[in-house]
């Protein structure tokens, strides 16, 4: 497995100061890696439409508006571009399910313990995994996720990063996760005939080592994984039996 910044084109993207250019260069909008097209089956599987949903680094992708159309009543997008923010809250300043916020990820101290039913992530992780001090970045954010999401809870990471590179992050006991995984292409890839019929919707076993098995074939080398990441109760904890993976210096 590669290391996690090979797939950074540019460190930049941990930087307020490049996304302010890039929203102001390009406008428009754009989504990254997937559309919510393609992720609605595991959305609506794990995340009800009356759900509080923090959007964690919004960008201008048209995800949250297709969630609002789609029944999501309560979206607050968050997102460290005060000009990504400013643009976003003038489009959809008519659709009063959607609400945005200029904040740091790594400090959401505006909202109080427990405030979220689910968070999504498309991408913010992997900005910040491409900055400066990233996994003390990588640390801070999700620390401030799982605060954020009620017991219960659900943390939804859309990301390129496969399990070596996301789960010794994600599975630390102090935020006490449930982790599913889920595998799927990028948009537009074709499978080759004759290869297998596994369903994407249904999720990959990962092995005793947090890693895919030995034997798991992934049709498109591009994939896009989704950890669904399920806050336990506090008296549920199994410290004891729960796997922990290293942070070796791959995943720093
Ligand atoms: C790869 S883009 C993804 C945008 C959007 N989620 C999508 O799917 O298209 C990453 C986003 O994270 C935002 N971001 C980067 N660092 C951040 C931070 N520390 N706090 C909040 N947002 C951040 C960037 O401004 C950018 O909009």
């Amino acid at each position: 497995m590669y290391r996690d910044v090979s797939s950074c084109n540019t460190y930049n993207y941990g930087d307020a100061l490049y996304w302010d250019a890039r929203y102001i260069q390009e406008g428009g909008s754009f989504d990254w890696y997937q559309r919510y097209s393609a992720l609605r089956p595991f959305i609506r599987k794990y995340i009800p439409t009356s759900s509080r949903v923090l959007m964690v680094g919004c960008g201008n992708a048209v995800m949250s508006e297709d969630m609002a159309k789609d029944g999501y009543e309560d979206i607050m997008n968050v997102d460290i571009s005060s000009v990504a923010i400013e643009m976003m809250r003038k489009k959809h300043e008519c659709i009063p399910q959607l609400k945005y916020m200029q904040m740091d990820v790594r400090d959401m101290s505006f909202f109080p313990d427990d405030s979220f039913d689910s968070v999504i992530d498309k991408g913010t992780l992997d900005s910040l995994m491409c900055g400066t001090d990233a996994p003390i970045s990588a640390s801070q954010m999700l620390g401030e996720v799982s605060r954020l999401l009620k017991p219960g809870g659900i943390y939804m990471l859309i990301t390129y990063g496969d399990p070596s590179v996301r789960m010794p992050h994600l599975s630390r006991p102090v935020y006490n996760w449930k982790i599913m995984l889920y595998i799927i292409p990028r948009p537009g890839f074709e499978k080759p005939t004759g290869s297998s019929t596994k369903s994407y919707l249904e999720p990959v076993v990962l092995n005793e080592k947090g890693l895919l098995p030995e034997d798991y074939v992934m049709e498109d080398p591009d994939s896009h994984f989704i950890y669904v990441c399920t806050k336990k109760a506090d008296d549920t904890k199994e410290l004891s039996n729960a796997p922990i993976y290293q942070l070796t210096a791959d995943v720093l």
